[in-house]
């Protein structure tokens, strides 16, 4: 026993000291041999089980701890793949007891570093070496090659598909659709946690896996609901400015003043005033983004009452999560199909990759340091648009206009004719088409299924899926529109007015809530990996015509 104890002491100074080497290898293979040598020295198969434990437990804490160099840790892996295993599954199980802040801070510096990383990123099953590549490596490698042409149309177009900004949170495909941090939604409803007795993902869980890559346990989870409960209250001065907004302000305007207010207590712009580190922006980005997200609910909460006559906003509820808090503020708490449905809203409306208008719109306003409340205001405004965000509110303006025109169990040959009407109109059919995607938005999908699974026979619901039925094949023929099929927002809105929720003008304003994960996840890591100010170029027509005068091709 004492000679094993001796031994054990041995082989942890050993390592202890191995980590003074200068090469990687060498010590990689010092920590390996300390470790067989100990095998050999057991005098029984229970000492050497507990004594194995022990000293596994201590390499693998030091293999994630940051104090270990990742040269060192790399050359672990490549020297012993199994120590590399356990490492990285040891740093799961780290990550499962961290808050999110804390986890966030033991992610950056992998992805800043110039080395291909083996570990502590497990996005895939933890029996996996995951690489990941990070952004010197990256760019040091890539830099400098092309990702293809940039063609005039590109400038005249709206960049459609041009390349032109990082995001890994989320990625949306022109034929699957969106997956966030390689996850689709049917996934996301799966692995997330949920709340007791649902079967939604809790969006407190989808904003963890935004920001790490790693699905959070419940208890991390229950954490966040905590946490944005404990932050939530708005001060009285950003109360006083929505009580004294006309009624008749649209939602969205409300809600953009309202989060651009916010600005007043924002720790990053108090932060930076005083003079911080570059290297300290992203922690105080991180609070405020905390406190965006948290303050929301209060926010549209209040606008909802105002605007619609509904008295006092109640209290928010510490015990109870985002979704539930954001369903009691606008009256409809009791109704838990609901709740279920505000689980399943934010989380499929949080992010649809760095491009659309409201996510780059808070990347690029964030990119001159305005502090998240500026740049989620500025993302809001983008949002409020007919063709992004507002598209939710014109397609239950335009459902109804069609009722009132042609009745409530029109033919398909009657709504031909409406939708044939809008088009030569010289107008879009809200909730159809879109940018990026050619196929039919899984948001549509996943929305369809909750409709099919709580109200299969709502008569608006009905409609929308005769809606859905026809209208593809009359953009087809009107042979404009690059992609004929619906998108998210042709079906939010039948789902909300089913339960009640039918103030058409302020549905955007859910929409925002949503999306304020995507964007504050995107805020973060652009300030914590240091991303530049953005400034594209310009050019005029004249520069164009003159570029390629006497030019065949
Ligand atoms: C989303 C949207 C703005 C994408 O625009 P885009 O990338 O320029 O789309 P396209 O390249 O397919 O557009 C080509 C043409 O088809 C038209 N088109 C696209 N979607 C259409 C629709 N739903 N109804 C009628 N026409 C449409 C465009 O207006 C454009 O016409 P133009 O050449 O006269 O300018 C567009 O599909 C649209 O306006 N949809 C309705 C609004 C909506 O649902 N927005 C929410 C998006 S999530």
């Amino acid at each position: 026993m004492r000679g094993s104890s001796r031994g054990r002491v041995a082989d942890w100074t050993r390592l202890q000291l191995s980590l003074a080497l200068p090469n990687a290898d060498d010590v990689a293979r010092t920590v390996l041999f300390s470790h067989g040598h100990r095998e050999k020295r057991c005098e029984n198969e229970e000492q050497n089980k507990r004594f194995s434990s022990q000293f596994h437990h201590h390499l693998l804490h030091l293999l994630s701890s940051s104090s270990m160099p990742l040269p060192i840790r790399l050359a672990l892996a490549r020297v012993s793949p199994r120590a590399g295993f356990a490492a990285a599954r040891f740093a799961s199980t780290t990550a499962k007891q961290s808050t999110l802040k804390e986890r966030v801070a033991q992610l950056i510096p992998e992805q800043l570093e110039n080395v291909h990383l083996f570990l502590l990123f497990p996005i895939g099953p933890v029996s996996e070496l995951n690489p990941v590549p990070q952004v010197k490596a990256i760019r040091a490698e890539h830099g400098k090659k092309s990702f293809g042409p940039v063609v005039v149309d590109h400038l005249y177009g709206g960049m459609r598909g041009l390349p032109a900004l990082i995001w890994d949170g989320s990625v949306l495909d022109a034929e699957e659709g969106i997956r966030f941090r390689g996850k689709t939604i049917p996934e996301c409803q799966l692995l997330l946690p949920k709340a007791p007795g649902g079967s939604e993902p809790l969006p407190e869980g989808l904003f963890w896996l935004l920001l790490t890559g790693e699905v959070p346990t419940p208890e991390q989870t229950k954490e966040l609901s905590r946490d944005w409960a404990a932050r939530a209250a708005i001060p009285e001065f950003v109360e006083e400015l929505l009580d004294r907004c006309p009624t008749t302000l649209h939602p969205m305007s409300q809600f953009s003043l309202a989060v651009i207010a916010l600005n007043h207590n924002s720790s990053f712009a108090k932060a930076y005033a005083e003079g911080i580190s570059k290297k300290e922006y992203w922690g105080y980005v991180f609070e405020d983004c905390m406190d965006l997200i948290a303050k929301l609910p209060n926010i549209a909460g209040r606008i909802f009452r105002n605007v619609y006559g509904l008295g006092k906003v109640p209290s928010i509820d510490p015990t109870k999560d985002y979704s539930w808090n954001l369903a009691h503020l606008l009256g409809f708490s009791d109704n838990e199909d609901f709740v279920e449905l505000m689980r399943l809203y934010i989380t499929i409306h949080s992010d649809h990759e760095g491009g659309n208008v409201s996510a780059h719109t808070g990347k690029l306003v964030g990119s001159a340091l305005s502090d998240p409340f500026l740049a989620y205001g500025a993302a809001l405004n983008g949002l409020a648009g007919p063709l992004h965000g507002l598209a939710n509110q014109e397609v239950l303006v335009w459902l109804r206009k069609m009722q009132s025109k042609i009745g409530e169990d029109a033919s398909d040959e009657a709504v031909k004719e409406y939708v044939w009407s809008t088009l030569k109109g010289g107008q879009v059919v809200p909730g159809y088409g879109h940018a990026v995607l050619r196929k039919t938005d899984p948001r549509y999908i996943a929305q369809r299924e909750f409709a099919l699974k709580h109200l299969p026979n709502d008569p608006l619901f009905k409609l929308v899926g005769q809606v859905y039925s026809i209208v593809p094949g009359i953009l087809l023929e009107a042979g404009k529109a690059k992609n004929p099929w619906p998108n998210v927002d042709a079906h939010s809105g039948v789902l909300l007015t089913y339960y009640g929720l039918n103030q058409m003008q302020y549905y955007t304003v859910l929409f925002g809530v949503s999306r304020a994960f995507g964007v504050a996840a995107q805020l973060i890591w652009d300030r914590a990996l240091g991303a530049p100010l953005e400034r594209p170029k310009s050019y005029s027509s004249e520069a164009i015509k003159s570029m390629f005068a006497g030019k065949a091709t």
